[in-house]
């Protein structure tokens, strides 16, 4: 399984489909659930409705590819990786529902990562497309990477909406490489996924801002001046999690970069060992977590 052609995957690291439940979609959360601060809580709230189009992006992307994959291990775990997206994208939908009701305009949010994407599915031909999703491939791990590493980034949330974000930075974190091996692979070349990597970050970067922004002025809090400069701080001050990202973004114009050149696999272990009551179901596992399904 660990023939995969760029660098194996570390011992114990293999991308499997998990089936979660959280305890969210029963006992619901606040409006601002992120520490009672508008910023940071519609920040995390307008990102959520990205993964609709964006995960949609990355399979499509992935597949449409997929019969030129020569390496039998690498369209096995291709397969987990769409398991995995698809799953990632359901439970952020019930989440994005949830806001919605709340009177949140999640579905603007969404329309604007989807317009977007759906400008560069016109324009792009099948590799460059995969080059796109290595590069939010690189920025989502990177993401969750920092998630893990700085524990007040996830401080003073609600325990029942972090967990979601915990589980989908573990498996971002676990399938990192699937798509860069296989645009590799399959002759994707170094200047295509730089040229993109230029591109992707600061769009996303900037779509983040532009979503948070109109959710804040939708809720009457951008006066709320401390929670706007704290929230920005939060994202792109000298410890921010934006500005931690720096590092990985530059890594990426290596040539010889991996994403398991950086071997954070231990996140993904610690992740499980804590977060099982969360797991209905994981391929390969023969333990019955059902019940712990009812655990917040
Ligand atoms: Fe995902
Ligand atoms: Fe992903």
């Amino acid at each position: 399984m660990q023939n995969h052609s760029e660098m194996p995957r570390p011992a114990g690291v293999k991308v499997t489909y998990r089936r979660v439940k959280f305890a969210f979609e029963s006992r619901g959360f606040d409006r601002y659930w992120h520490g009672s601060s508008p910023f940071k809580s519609l920040f995390w709230t307008q990102l959520s409705t990205a993964f609709g189009p964006g995960e949609k992006f990355f399979i499509d992307s992935a597949r449409a590819l997929g019969d030129q994959i020569t390496d039998p291990a690498l369209r096995e775990e291709l397969l987990e990786f769409c398991r995995q997206e698809g799953h990632h994208t359901l439970q952020h939908k019930k989440l994005d529902r949830m806001n919605a009701q709340l009177g949140i305009d999640v579905d603007l949010c969404r329309a604007r990562y989807a317009w977007v994407l759906d400008r560069v599915r016109k324009v792009a031909d099948p590799i460059d497309m995969l080059a796109v999703t290595c590069a939010l491939e690189h920025f989502t791990a990177g993401f969750a990477e920092q998630y893990f590493a700085q524990p007040e980034i996830g401080e003073g949330a609600d325990p029942n909406v972090r967990a979601l974000w915990e589980w989908h930075a573990a498996e971002e974190i676990e399938h990192k490489a699937t798509c860069y091996d296989i645009y590799r692979q399959l002759g994707g070349s170094y200047f295509g996924r730089i040229t993109v990597l230029g591109a992707a970050w600061p769009l996303l970067i900037g779509l983040s801002v532009w979503n948070t922004f109109t959710l804040l002025r939708n809720d009457r809090k951008l006066g709320k001046l401390g929670d706007v400069i704290g929230g920005l701080r939060y994202l792109f001050g000298f410890r921010g999690l934006v500005t931690r990202m720096l590092p990985a973004f530059f890594a990426y114009f290596r040539p010889g970069f991996h994403p398991w050149s950086d071997d954070n696999s231990a996140t993904i272990a610690a992740w499980r060992e804590r977060s099982r009551a969360h797991i209905v179901h994981e391929r390969g596992s023969d333990a019955d977590p059902v019940a712990g399904a009812q655990a917040a």
